[in-house]
């Protein structure tokens, strides 16, 4: 029967590209939902005034978002547009914290993502997975999107290797320098974050997997034994 999997954590735990790997190993869809409030900081910046939070509401009810679901491929359509690298700019996030923490902007997407959830784990609708399921991941589907959910997982790490493997990804450099560089805005946003997801312990149910020690292919597999049980 299909199957549900939902992954929250904080950044550089290495949740997206975890995520990804347990999706395509069981053959199920992916969806990237902080990529979906990243679209929505784009579309918002394009089409509303950031500091006007009813304008950003209208702006997000009316985003026409398109998710690829392919793990190897996930995809980020905005009106027909790629925006895979737009969203990942410094600018949009610096941004996106703002626009995550609009009680709208949140129910709007929450609405989006249960319905790809549903669509996915229906044998007759689903639309990549053909019905066997999907891995949604970010900060609040164990707990708000999906605590329905037939697997959950919070995945943390020490902020030591948090900031080394953000790092990495943002500066390709993991020394002293390149890490000062990425703590403040890892913090500020963990610490923005946290005023509207509760994404550092792990709520009723939820098993924790810490990936501090653990490289890659370690972590995937302690999320597929998660899995197995
Ligand atoms: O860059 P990183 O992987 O840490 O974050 P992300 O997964 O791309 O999410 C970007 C931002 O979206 C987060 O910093 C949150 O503000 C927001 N987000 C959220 O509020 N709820 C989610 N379920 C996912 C992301």
């Amino acid at each position: 029967s299909p199957v549900v999997v939902a992954i929250d954590g904080p950044s550089g735990s290495g949740k997206s590209s975890v995520s990804k790997a347990v999706a395509a190993r069981l053959g199920l869809a992916y969806l990237d939902t902080g990529a979906m409030y990243r679209a929505a900081t784009v579309w918002s910046m394009e089409t509303a005034d950031l500091d006007d939070a009813a304008s950003v509401a209208t702006a997000v009810r009316a985003m026409p978002l398109v998710m690829g679901l392919d793990p190897a491929a996930p995809g980020v359509e905005l009106d027909g547009r790629d925006v895979a690298v737009t969203i990942r700019t410094t600018e949009v996030t610096t941004a996106v914290s703002k626009v995550a923490s609009n009680l709208d902007v949140r129910a709007e997407l929450k609405r989006l993502q249960r319905e790809i959830i549903d669509q996915e784990s229906s044998a007759a609708d689903a639309v990549f997975s053909g019905g066997r399921g999907i891995v949604a991941e970010g900060r609040d589907i164990t707990t708000v999107v999906a605590p329905d959910a037939d697997v959950r997982v919070l995945l943390t790490a020490s902020e030591e290797a948090r900031l080394r493997r953000r790092s990495l990804e943002v500066h390709g450099a993991a020394d002293a320098t390149a890490v000062d560089a990425t703590r403040d805005q890892v913090l500020r946003r963990d610490r923005d974050d946290a005023k509207v997801t509760q994404f550092h312990v792990a709520a009723d149910g939820v098993a924790t997997v810490d990936s501090s020690d653990l490289d890659f292919e370690q972590t995937v597999d302690a999320v597929l034994a998660v899995v197995a049980q």
